[in-house]
């Protein structure tokens, strides 16, 4: 059975397990938040979470179909690639329809934390393996042609392995068609794609250097600045 389907077993004694009910997202089952989608984790199974939309704005709403889409796009070109966080379908909830994914997890089963919360919302952090693994993930993208624009640092999770090592995955793959160009070069051409990535790749190794200097400005946002 796969993952998208184990939602749907109700659990023992649980009413909200029922399949023919709206999925409840309790307040506790909150991850995190971005600009336009919050994130819950699964209520029975904990190798999922469930993004919903932030907001009624049509942006808001339509992020969930929009990273459907492009993970689409990319399992099929690249196929079952580790580095990402995969979509399973959606689901009913009580907070509007949830996108299903994988839950990114540290090795020893603790929720993975993103790049942004390491260096924003911790006092200690090693940066320079965190740019190490950054830098490493890049290239990846590149060497692969795997098209994902939207490098943010709130965008990538470091798993911790048990060795102390670190390995990124990408949680947000809605960006892949937003390339606000008025030709979609970076769409069609590979050389353009290619220039791009490595563009953004730049700016996400100097923003993690940014950030984490300035971390104090920083702290009481929930997402770096635009
Ligand atoms: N698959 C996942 N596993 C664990 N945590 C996740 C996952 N997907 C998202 N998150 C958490 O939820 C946060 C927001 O998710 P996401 O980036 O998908 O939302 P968004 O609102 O679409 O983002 P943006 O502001 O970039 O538009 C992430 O920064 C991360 O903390
Ligand atoms: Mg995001």
């Amino acid at each position: 059975m796969g993952t998208a389907e184990k939602q749907m077993i109700p659990a023992p004694g649980e009413p909200e397990g029922r399949t023919d009910e709206p999925l409840r997202l309790a307040e506790e089952l909150l991850i995190s938040r971005g600009r336009n989608r919050l994130c819950y984790h699964h209520p029975y199974d904990p190798a999922l979470v469930v993004k919903v939309p932030a907001g009624p704005d049509k942006t808001q709403v339509d992020a969930n179909a929009r990273e459907y889409r492009g993970y689409q796009d990319l399992v099929r070109r690249h196929g079952m690639i580790s580095c990402i966080s995969h979509c399973h379908g959606f689901v009913a909830t009580d907070r509007g329809p949830g996108l299903l994914c994988d839950c990114v997890r540290n090795e020893d089963g603790s929720p993975a934390e993103t790049i942004w919360d390491l260096i924003v919302h911790h006092e200690e952090c090693d940066l320079p393996s965190i740019l190490a693994v950054a830098e490493a993930f890049c290239q990846h993208l590149v060497a692969h042609d795997i098209r994902l624009f939207d490098l943010n640092p709130k965008n990538i999770a470091l798993r911790q392995c048990r060795n102390g090592t670190y390995a990124a995955v990408a949680l947000d793959l809605k960006g892949r068609f937003d390339n606000n160009e008025f030709i979609p070069f970076s769409t069609y051409s590979r050389y353009f794609a290619r220039r791009k990535l490595v563009r953004r790749s730049r700016q996400l190794l100097d923003r993690i250097v940014l950030y984490r200097q300035n971390r104090h400005r920083y702290q009481h946002l929930f997402q770096p600045p635009e």
